[in-house]
């Protein structure tokens, strides 16, 4: 509420501004939603910022969703019909499911039941709920897109009480709304009490009996999920140092946090368990938060931030057997740095196998991330690629799982991308490769596999692009990681696994795709993908300029190295499965080590 208040004052503020300029309806005194992003039944992600431009939608309408409310059930079908007549009229539809005890699988089952195709938004940390003051479900919230002004909120009509309901409604309260809205007339109904099922908000309340603890609770979660980056002398532009920061830097954090803008991590938590996991669980989001909007308070106890946290470790798996120097890299003050393609030949004299290889950036605060291929001679474009490692803060590469490796040999090359964030100042950047080897030829290969599409033409304006691609896997295999891979207009992308028995299973989905942050995801469990299965995988791009990161939305684009040319690239990495025990064969970085 506090945020509704400050933002509501802020918002009057425009609106008289504007009312100056060009007559219009005032928006009520309902306030102004925060901005927020949350996936949906689908797995599909929605940010109330991106639709601000957005000619097509004028307006949404949240309406608040429970399961075994009938005041939701018996909405369903009133919520299609009113989509489907104002959806060409600019007014988008979404339902908003904040319950407790609904979980995300749930959700799904229901709408395929109930045969509902609106997105049902998964509010999993309830905050989005608590952000809009909600308490019930049946509640339809109804959000002008270009301010997040809220025009109106109540029952859609009042054809539904509690154990009531009248074969035809008498008012139409959400329908006069719109109308009114898209009319450019003032709404004259714009809160009406909606009956609905309560909501519990047992964290919260939770934290209410007991606020929440800076020393003991905010500050060790700080350092455990932040302080890899926001450090001194980290790729974040700013340290979580002192007690003083966190505070001085908590209504950021709520606005990353409801986002999803921080951590920088986009995998789905409905999909897949990843080891270097940089998100944060929906309980330690509400600690944070929650302790935010009591107020960040210092509370008693020492300030555990303002220690300085652990080194780095140079090397995550001790010193290597050998280590490239790569060329060193100029990085200016400011703008925006292209990718940077260094390539390398082999510095052995004969065909060498490598067992693990790690990354060690030279300036912390520059280097975003890499990511390592050995190369065939023959080095065509992507396809002869085989992945080595990779590097981002908190995410490194390591040791190849127990007993495999990658051949080296003489005349192949490596390929680096690398990619750089100006910070303010000039610097040189002297990253360098450290290289594990064997003497001995170790019994399995570890292999990468990839998908290419050279072919792919992104129309101008575009804002969901489709391609797949999928293959049948002939041998046995253990699959240890994934790294989907698109530019700057890449929206989601999907690894999808079929095994013959018909079960279909999503292993990984980056439903909010983000290009500065290019993970690795490795499975914290190998996983055995048997012969005759299908693995695919799914890219969207949004050429648009809805897209903040688009470069050029009026070109339609290509296949191109330069991150504003696209790609459709995904690798996998994976040893052939000949039954070996998967206990111990995969040797992640130790955390304290990162
Ligand atoms: C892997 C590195 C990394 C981790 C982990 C990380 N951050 Fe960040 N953070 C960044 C970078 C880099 C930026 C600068 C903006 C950008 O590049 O997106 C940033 C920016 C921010 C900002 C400023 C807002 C903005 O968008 O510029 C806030 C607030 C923030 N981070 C909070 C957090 C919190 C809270 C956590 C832990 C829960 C966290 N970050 C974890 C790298 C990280």
């Amino acid at each position: 509420m506090r945020y509704l208040y400050a933002r509501l004052i802020c918002s009057l503020l425009t609106t008289m501004g504007v009312l100056q300029l060009v007559p219009q309806p005032l928006a009520d005194a309902l306030g102004v939603a925060e901005d927020f992003g949350l996936i949906d039944q689908h797995g599909q992600f929605h940010r109330l910022s991106y639709h601000r431009d957005d000619p097509e939608t004028r307006a949404i309408v949240v309406f608040t969703h429970g399961m075994g409310c009938p005041l939701v059930r018996k909405r369903y079908v009133d919520l299609q019909h009113l989509a489907t007549r104002y959806e060409p009229n600019g007014i988008r539809f979404w339902m908003l499911n904040a319950n407790d005890q609904d979980d995300r699988a749930d959700i799904e089952a229901e709408a395929l039941d109930f045969g509902v195709t609106l997105p049902i938004l998964d509010d999993v940390t309830q905050e989005v709920a608590r952000s809009l003051d909600v308490d019930r479900t049946g509640e339809a919230i109804l959000i002008e897109t270009a301010n997040l002004n809220i025009l109106f909120r109540g029952p859609i009509d009042d054809r539904l009480g509690y154990e009531k309901e009248k074969s035809k409604p008498t008012r139409s309260y959400l329908r006069d709304s719109i109308d009114n809205f898209l009319g450019g007339k003032p709404i004259e109904t714009s809160k009406v009490d909606a009956p609905g099922c309560l909501i519990s908000f047992p964290s919260w309340e939770a934290h209410l009996r007991q606020p929440v603890g800076y020393a003991d609770e905010v500050a060790p979660l700080i350092q455990e999920k932040c302080v890899i980056c926001h450090r001194a002398g980290g790729i974040a532009p700013f340290a979580f140092s002192s007690y003083r920061k966190a505070r001085g830097w908590a209504d950021m954090m709520r606005e990353v946090l409801l986002t999803r803008r921080m951590p920088p991590w986009q995998a789905d938590p409905h999909h897949g368990d990843f080891d270097r996991d940089l998100s944060l669980t929906p309980e330690q989001k509400q600690v944070l938060l929650h302790w935010i909007e009591q107020g960040a308070p210092r509370g008693d106890g020492g300030d555990p931030l303002a220690s300085s946290p652990p080194e780095v470790d140079a090397w995550s798996q001790g010193k290597p057997h050998h280590m490239i120097e790569l060329p060193a890299q100029e990085v200016p003050a400011q703008g925006l740095v292209d990718y940077r393609y260094v390539h390398l030949t082999s510095p052995f004299e004969s065909d060498t196998w490598i067992v693990g290889a790690d990354i060690q950036p030279g300036d912390r605060q520059a280097l975003h991330h890499v990511i390592a291929f050995v190369l065939s001679p023959d080095g065509s474009r992507g396809r002869g690629r085989k992945w080595l490692t990779g590097y981002a803060p908190g995410v490194r590469g390591g040791m190849f799982p127990e007993n495999t490796g990658i051949l080296l040999r003489k005349k192949e090359r490596l390929l680096f991308e690398m990619h750089y964030t100006p910070y303010g100042r000039e610097t040189v950047d002297q990253t360098r490769l450290g290289l594990y080897t064997a003497d001995e030829k170790p019994a399995h290969t570890f292999q990468t596999g990839i998908f290419i599409d050279e072919s792919i033409r992104i129309p101008a304006g575009d804002r969901a692009f489709e391609r797949s691609q999928s293959r049948m896997i002939r041998q046995d295999m253990i699959l240890y990681s994934m790294n989907p891979h698109m530019h700057l207009r890449g929206k989601a992308m999907r690894f999808e696994l079929e095994t013959p028995d018909g079960q279909k299973e999503i292993l990984v989905s980056v439903p909010d795709y983000n290009f500065n942050w290019q993970h690795t995801y490795f499975l914290s469990e190998p996983l055995r993908i048997p012969k005759g299965s299908r693995l695919s995988l799914h890219a969207t791009w949004d050429n648009s300029s809805l897209n903040p990161s688009n470069p050029d939305s009026e070109r339609a684009v290509g296949w191109g190295e330069q991150s504003f040319d696209e790609m459709f690239f995904g690798t996998y990495q994976f040893v052939r499965d000949r039954g070996q025990s998967l206990v111990g064969t995969w040797n992640p970085v130790p955390r304290s080590q990162e």
